[in-house]
Parts: C-alpha cells; sequence; structure tokens
C-alpha cells in the first residue's frame, strides 16, 4: 500500500462502513461474511482507533443486513439478467462485484470519487468485465463511457442521503434517459434522521457530512424520477431475526414495533 490513509468529508464515511463490515464478517456467526472487507481493512494504513467509539461497534449489524438485502436484490436481478450491466455507485472500498456471484456475462462498474477510487485500485483486482469510474456520480461526463446497450442494475448503497434532492433527480432522470430499462436498489434514511444530522453541530458529527435527502417513502422515487415505479421497500429494523447479538436483537425489534424508528433506514427496489 501506497502509505497512511486519510480521508475526511464524504470520502471518510466508507471507512466506516468498510470497518463495521470486517467488524460484522469476523465473527463465527456472521450475517454478511465478507472476507474481502476484513483483508481489506488489514491491509490498509489507517488508524482504526478512531473508530473504536463507544455504541459504533453496534451498528455494524445494521451495515451488514443492509449490504445483505442488497446483495440478495442484486443477486436476482443478475439471475434474471446474466447479461446486465451494474453500476455501483460510490461504492467505496465494498466488495460487491467479488461477493456475488457474478454471471460471466455481467459488465460492472464501480463508480465513487477519484481519490477512493485510487485507494480501491491498490486493494482489488480489476478482472474481465469489471471497472472502476473515478469521478463524481453528479458529473454527467462519466456515464457517457457506458455502453447502454444492455439492461442496468444500479445500486446506491449510503450514497444518495448524502446528494442534494436536485442531484439526486438528475443522476436517476440521466440514467433511465440512457438505459431501456434496469433497476434501482438503494436506502434512504427517515426526514427526521436527516433532520437531525443537519442541526447538530459540525463537531459532534465529527466530521462527517449531515444528510441531505431523506427518504419519506419508497414512492419518492416516482417523484425524483417519473420514469421509475416503485417495487417495494424493506425497513433495515424489521430483520432483526437475523442478529445473532441477543442485545442488539432486542433493541431492533422494540424499534420495529414503532413505524417512525422502524423506517428510520429503508431499502428501496425501484425498476425501470
Ligand atoms: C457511506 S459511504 C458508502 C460506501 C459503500 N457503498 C459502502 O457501503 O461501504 C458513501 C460513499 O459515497 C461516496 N460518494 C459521496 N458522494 C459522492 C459523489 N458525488 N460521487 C461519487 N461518490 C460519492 C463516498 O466517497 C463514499 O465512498
Amino acid at each position: 500500500m501506497s502509505g497512511r490513509v486519510d480521508f475526511s468529508g464524504v470520502q471518510s464515511t466508507m471507512l466506516v462502513t468498510l470497518y463495521l463490515r470486517a467488524l460484522e464478517s469476523r465473527s463465527e456467526d456472521s450475517i454478511l461474511r465478507d472476507q474481502a472487507a476484513v483483508e481489506a481493512a488489514r491491509r490498509i494504513d489507517y488508524d482504526w482507533r478512531k473508530l473504536q467509539q463507544p455504541g459504533l461497534a453496534s451498528n455494524r449489524f445494521g451495515v451488514a443486513l443492509r449490504a445483505k438485502q442488497l446483495d440478495d436484490w442484486a443477486a436476482d436481478f443478475l439471475r434474471r439478467n446474466p447479461d446486465a450491466t451494474v453500476l455501483h455507485l460510490g461504492c467505496g472500498l465494498d466488495s460487491r462485484a467479488f461477493r456475488l456471484d457474478r454471471p460471466a456475462g455481467v459488465r460492472w462498474f464501480d463508480v465513487d470519487l477519484p481519490d477512493v477510487i485510487e485507494l480501491r485500485r491498490e486493494l482489488y483486482p480489476e478482472p474481465g468485465d469489471y471497472r472502476t469510474i473515478g469521478a463524481s456520480v453528479t458529473d454527467p461526463a462519466w456515464l457517457a463511457d457506458v455502453p447502454a446497450d444492455r439492461p442496468v442494475l444500479v445500486i446506491a448503497e449510503g450514497l444518495l442521503m448524502y446528494l442534494p434532492t436536485v442531484e439526486v433527480e438528475r443522476l436517476l432522470r440521466r440514467i433511465t434517459d440512457r438505459f431501456h430499462r434496469g433497476e434501482l436498489i438503494f436506502d434512504g434514511v427517515a426526514p427526521w434522521v436527516a433532520g437531525f444530522t443537519q442541526r447538530i453541530p459540525e463537531r459532534l458529527r465529527k466530521g462527517y457530512p449531515p444528510y441531505l435527502t431523506p427518504l419519506r417513502g419508497g414512492r419518492d422515487v416516482e417523484r425524483w424520477d417519473p420514469r421509475l415505479r416503485y417495487v417495494e421497500d424493506v425497513a433495515v429494523t424489521s430483520q432483526f431475526a437475523k442478529i445473532p447479538d441477543r442485545t442488539v436483537r432486542a433493541v431492533y425489534r422494540l424499534m420495529s414495533r414503532f413505524p417512525a424508528l422502524r423506517d428510520w433506514l429503508r431499502l428501496v427496489r425501484a425498476e425501470f
């Protein structure tokens, strides 16, 4: 590795999710079993003690449940469309492209900001029909280089909430204008969560940016881009039964009884 890693701003959030996936995947009863995350966290020269804060570790279950549901939806789409193009937006250091059983005909693009992609290229190989793109998803230029001849699966995990809503709309419309059909799978936070992150002082956010685009409901996608049709959504807390830790499972179960708490983080599937 080329030296000590550090990121500020929105890029730093992908170190948190990598850390939590690695932590969760080290346990015997792991939900995600992401060995690539374990290995990547081991290889990166980063002061992981910065993330050893009280309470953070219990978020590993939420991060694993979110990733697992998106993996399952992605695998299902790729089974139905083994010749698909995948746009994995805001990929960070996530190893989904290698975690999934990717049919040989799939063309996969991992997209993130240039400094994240630079580190990613040091960590993971770029075999066959797998490519990384270092660009902002809000920049229209990169999409022009992606062939539009196949159905597309767009995955955005931990990304859209960081973009202003107008940029979310422009991004989705650019994609649905370019491809003839496909699916979008992503996560979103409740309005009260986004509002909370906008109100607390930066010092308490520890440098992490606030959430700019909340998810009021799965049908938000149809307002963001009228070509999209909402298919289904899943609250992460509703999957409490998969959590091996009894205390965290009980907390998630309790949260799942109250709609405002249940829906704090939801996963949505839409099609066009
Ligand atoms: C919370 S992390 C999630 C990373 C990864 N999806 C995961 O689950 O580990 C958010 C990611 O979105 C990326 N990101 C934020 N704004 C972006 C933009 N405008 N263009 C491309 N990537 C962006 C960040 O660099 C970061 O890697």
